[in-house]
């Protein structure tokens, strides 16, 4: 499930093609249509699908889509990689311990929106990321993997996020690894 770029969605491809990571990513789903992660789809030879929420009526309906979309798909394991969306108990009860998340902090630190710049605005001089399950409450879901960073003098957000996303590219396929075997 991808939103945006789509970089950690090329990660989880790659790791499984060059045999790091025993899974098949069968299905791209993006809630942004022309998003680059679905150029990397096509470009990946990926199925994508588009659900766009907002031809949704609530986020319930967009879950519910999602929720028959993976089904029907025959999918038994999800990564929220860079989906912006709050997800519902609608998609976290239908994937029970098999719904993960990457989020650009070191949780419980930095929860939410432009997790980078608030790392940035703290002052601190580790950052990181982690990998965890999701549950209801927004960035909260048991910790599977994290990696951390140094935060430099020189650093704006720009340099800081992609040194946090070479990370995010190493854990997430180690994640989903950790995750699948409970
Ligand atoms: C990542 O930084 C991830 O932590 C956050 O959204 C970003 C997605 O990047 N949830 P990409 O689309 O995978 O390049």
């Amino acid at each position: 499930m991808a939103s945006g770029s789509g970089s950690n969605f090329e990660a989880l491809v790659h790791a499984c093609r060059d045999g790091r990571l025993l899974a098949e990513v069968a299905l791209l789903v993006v809630n942004n249509p022309g998003c680059s992660a679905q150029q990397r789809a096509k470009r990946l030879a990926v199925p994508c699908q588009v659900l766009n929420h907002r031809s949704m009526a609530s986020r319930e309906a967009l879950d519910q889509a999602l929720v028959t979309t993976f089904q029907s798909a025959g999918v038994d394991f999800l990564v929220m990689a860079g989906w912006m969306r709050v997800v519902t108990p609608t998609l976290i009860n239908a994937f029970p311990d098999r719904l993960i998340n990457i989020h650009p902090s070191l949780l419980p630190s930095f929860r939410g929106l432009d997790a980078v710049g608030q790392a940035l605005a703290a002052g601190v001089t580790l950052a990181g990321c982690t990998a965890h399950l999701v549950c209801e409450e927004v960035d909260a879901g048991r910790i599977l993997v994290q990696a951390a960073v140094p935060v430099l003098a020189t650093d704006d957000h720009a340099s800081l996020s992609a040194r946090i996303q070479r990370q995010e590219h190493r854990i997430l396929p180690l994640a989903v690894a950790l995750a699948c075997q409970g």
